[in-house]
């Protein structure tokens, strides 16, 4: 920041800290090109927009996501399409994901939550054999890794958030990626309106460069470190811990399911009484009207984790050892694990 403010591109339009931070991430990801822009939010409209699918397609999601997934798809002039998670679970279930294409549907959107990792392997072999493109959502996840390669390496076009809670921050920001250049040169063409609509800003872009070279080291501690928590809330018969995903996680808002959703509520204030920081998960999309999205099935996972997911933010992952004892003796204790 001191640079950036130094050498003038702190007040600047241009300069070189964007076009620095875009060749770090591509060079990060092994992919190359990087698109920065203002959020994560707008990087999944950028990346649903860029894919150029017919007008009115059908794009399938989990039916549990962040709640502007929704609304990207329908601002990109698309139709959502809600698919449930697989059981115990957040991501979205590639067993249903078959049965859910029609002759309309020509994309999926699926994104990594919780510390959890969808199963890209086998969603872009479905998307392939049915011809569909695939948006990866890396928001919550980055640096995680699924087989050999890094979340956001797998769909046609990913995206990053820079969002002031997120792993990596700027307060704002988010990043659109991709292998396939006519997906960047789309992406450019829908922000570009004589100037760039939805930019990074230098500033921005200079707090986030020195966040990278840490990422791995953070993501290796934070995984210890919810390895102790799941380890400390095992035994528990309502504090329930899904099974880890295959592959490294990236952990953002670490989830659990409370097997009373009633309690959610309750449990969540007792803990935030306790100086940890809990929320409650997504409100996910079943209750919504099926006028604006077509529903497969009735969803009963993605109710269920709409209802009963609790969240723990992640800056107590890279605490100091005493506050992390802590905040897992809290927990255990209330879990009565
Ligand atoms: C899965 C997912 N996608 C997209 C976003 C949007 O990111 P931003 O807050 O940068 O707009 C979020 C934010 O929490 C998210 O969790």
């Amino acid at each position: 920041m001191l640079a950036a403010y130094a050498d003038g591109s702190w007040g600047k339009y241009h300069g070189a800290y964007v076009p620095r931070w875009e060749a770090e991430l591509a060079a990060y990801h092994a992919v190359p090109h990087a698109l920065t822009c203002a959020s994560g939010t707008i990087a999944v409209e950028i990346a649903l927009r860029a894919l150029n699918l017919p007008e009115n397609a059908e794009v399938l999601l989990a039916a549990y996501d962040f709640a502007g997934n929704f609304r990207a798809i329908q601002a990109a002039g698309l139709r959502p399409v809600l698919v449930d998670l697989a059981p115990d679970s957040w991501r979205i279930d590639t067993a249903q994901i078959e049965a859910a294409i029609t002759p309309e549907t020509h994309g999926i959107l699926v994104s990594h939550l919780h510390g959890d990792l969808a199963e890209m392997p086998k969603i872009m072999e479905i998307a392939e054999r049915n011809q569909l493109q695939v948006v990866e959502d890396a928001c919550q996840s980055p640096g995680a890794m699924i087989g050999d390669r890094k979340a956001g390496t797998w769909g046609d076009v990913a995206t990053l958030s820079f969002g002031g809670s997120k792993l990596l921050t700027a307060g704002r920001g988010g990043a659109v990626i991709t292998s396939r250049a006519d997906i960047q040169q789309r992406a450019k063409i829908f922000c570009e309106r004589g100037n760039h609509a939805f930019p990074l800003s230098e500033l921005q872009a200079a707090v986030l460069s020195p966040q990278l070279a840490k990422l791995d080291a953070w993501n290796q501690r934070r995984t210890a470190a919810v390895a102790r928590l799941r380890d400390a809330t095992r035994n528990s018969a309502f504090w329930i811990s899904p099974a880890p995903c295959e592959g490294n996680a990236a952990y953002y808002k670490v989830g659990w399911f409370l097997a009373d959703p009633a309690t959610r509520a309750a449990t969540s204030a007792r803990l935030r009484e306790a100086s940890i920081a809990v929320d409650a998960g997504f409100r996910g999309f079943a209750r919504r009207p099926s006028t604006w999205c077509r529903k497969v099935g009735a969803l009963p996972q993605a109710r269920r984790a709409a209802e009963a997911t609790v969240t723990l933010h992640h800056p107590v992952l890279l605490a100091s050892e005493a506050e992390l004892t802590r905040t897992i003796d809290v927990i255990a204790a209330l879990a009565g694990a």
